[in-house]
C-alpha cells in the first residue's frame, strides 16, 4: 500500500510518501518540505492568511518532486492522507482540499488524521525507537503535554498547559528582547553565556500538586524585569534617580542596547525558569506512572539545557530518555503519511470515498 500524505496545518508545507505491506512497520520513501518562516519573520509570528495562501502554491510543486525522488507515479497511490486538524482553519482546508480532489481523480479512498499525534509517531522513524508504554512531554510552540502513550492511538493526557505553550514562554520573551521570531533558538543562544540564577523569575504552578503549567505569568514577569533593568540604564546614563516601573508600563524598546552581560543573564534566567519546572513535571509524571521511559517531542526539544536537565534528573531515576533525532524534527508531512498507514494497518479507521469534508481547527489529543 502506498499513502500519499499532505500536511499544511501551519508554516510548513510537508508532503510524503509512505509504503507498507502486511503488518511491517511502513517505510518512508521520500517526503519534501517548505518552510514559510523567513515570510512570517517580518510580522513577528504566523499570518494565517499569507500561511494559506502559500500552501496553494508550494503543495504540487512538492508533490511532484517527492513523487520524482521515490521513483513511483501518481497513479501508483492507493490512499490519499491529511492533516485535518488541529492547526489553522484556512491553512488545514488546503492540504484536506487538495487530498479529497487527488483522491477523487484517481479514484481512490481519502484518510484525514490528527497533525497533534505526529510527535509520537515520529519517534517510531528513529534509529532506536522508543517502546511503548512511555511518558511523553511534548513541548512545542503551540503545546505543552504530559501523556501517557500505550500505543498509537491509545493517550491518556496527564496534564498540560492552561495558558501559553513552552515554546511561546521562549518566543514571547525573545520577543520582549528584541530577537526575531521563532526567539527559542535565538533565546537559547543568548542565555549560553548568561547567569541562570541572575534574576528571580517565576515558576508557575510548581507546587501545584498537579502535572499542569502555566506561562503566562513568566512573560510579564520577564517584561518588568526587563523594563527595570532599561530604567536603571536610563538613569545611568542621565545621572539621575532610578524611577520605580510598573508591570505593563511602556516596552522594551531599547533592550537590546544593553550590555550583552545583562541580555544573557535575563536570557538564561527565562530560560532556566522554563526548563526547571518542565523537569520537575516530567519527573513527577514519571513518578506517578511508575514508568521509565520519557519521550520528548517538540521544537523546544532541541534546546540544550532542557536536554542537559533532563539527563541528569532521568540518569537519577533510572529512566531512559529520548530525544527527537533534530535531521527528523520538521518532516511533517511524512508524520501524517505514517499516521494514516499505521492507523490503517491496525484497522483503527478506514479511508473514505466520500466526497465531502471538513477540518478541525481544534481537536484534544485524549479524544482522538
Ligand atoms: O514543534 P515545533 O517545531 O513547531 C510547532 O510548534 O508546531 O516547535 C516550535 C517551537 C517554537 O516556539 C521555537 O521557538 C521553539 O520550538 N524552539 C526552541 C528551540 N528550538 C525551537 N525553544 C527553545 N530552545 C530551542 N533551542
Amino acid at each position: 500500500m502506498l499513502v500519499l500524505g499532505f500536511e499544511s496545518s501551519c508554516d510548513e508545507t510537508g508532503v510524503a510518501l509512505v509504503q507498507w505491506q502486511g503488518q511491517a512497520m511502513p517505510t518512508l520513501l521520500s517526503h519534501a518540505l517548505y518552510s514559510q518562516i523567513e515570510m512570517h519573520q517580518a510580522f513577528g509570528g504566523v499570518v494565517p492568511e499569507l500561511a494559506s495562501r502559500d500552501h496553494i502554491r508550494r503543495v504540487l510543486p512538492l508533490t511532484q518532486e517527492v513523487l520524482a525522488k521515490s521513483g513511483c507515479a501518481l497513479g501508483d497511490v492507493d490512499v490519499v492522507a491529511y492533516t485535518s486538524g488541529p492547526g489553522l482553519a484556512g491553512a488545514l482546508l488546503v492540504g484536506a482540499g487538495v487530498a479529497w480532489a487527488l483522491a477523487a481523480a484517481l479514484d481512490q479512498p481519502v484518510l484525514g488524521c490528527p497533525y497533534a499525534e505526529r510527535p509520537w509517531l515520529r519517534t517510531l522513524l528513529w534509529r532506536l525507537p522508543p517502546q511503548f508504554p512511555f511518558v511523553a512531554l511534548l513541548v512545542s510552540g503551540g503545546h505543552t503535554q504530559l501523556m501517557q502513550v500505550d500505543g498509537v492511538g491509545r493517550y491518556a493526557l496527564l496534564g498540560e498547559t492552561i495558558d501559553d505553550a513552552a515554546g511561546e514562554a521562549f518566543d514571547k520573551s525573545a520577543k520582549l528582547m528584541g530577537l526575531g521570531y521563532p526567539g527559542g533558538p535565538a533565546l537559547a543562544a543568548m542565555a549560553e553565556a548568561g547567569d541562570p540564577q541572575a534574576y528571580k523569575l517565576p515558576r508557575p504552578l510548581l507546587g501545584s500538586g498537579n502535572l499542569d503549567f502555566s506561562f503566562a505569568g513568566l512573560k510579564t514577569a520577564v517584561l518588568v524585569q526587563a523594563q527595570k533593568m532599561l530604567a536603571a540604564q536610563a538613569a545611568e546614563d542621565s545621572g539621575s534617580p532610578v524611577l520605580p516601573v510598573q508591570a505593563n508600563a511602556g516596552s522594551t524598546q531599547g533592550f537590546e542596547r544593553l550590555a550583552p552581560t545583562l541580555r544573557s543573564n535575563l536570557a538564561a534566567s527565562t530560560q532556566a525558569a522554563i526548563v526547571d519546572v518542565l523537569v520537575k513535571k516530567s519527573m513527577k509524571a514519571l513518578q506517578q506512572t511508575g514508568l521509565k521511559r520519557l519521550v520528548v517531542a517538540g521544537g523546544v526539544g532541541a534546546n540544550r539545557s532542557l536536554r542537559a536537565q533532563l539527563n541528569a534528573a532521568c540518569a537519577k531515576r533510572g529512566v531512559r530518555v529520548h530525544y527527537p533525532e533534530l535531521h527528523l524534527c520538521t518532516d511533517n508531512g511524512a508524520m501524517i503519511a505514517m499516521a494514516a498507514a499505521m492507523r490503517l494497518q491496525s484497522g483503527q479507521q478506514q479511508a473514505s470515498t466520500r466526497y465531502a469534508f471538513d477540518v478541525k481547527p481544534r481537536w484534544p489529543l485524549d479524544s482522538l
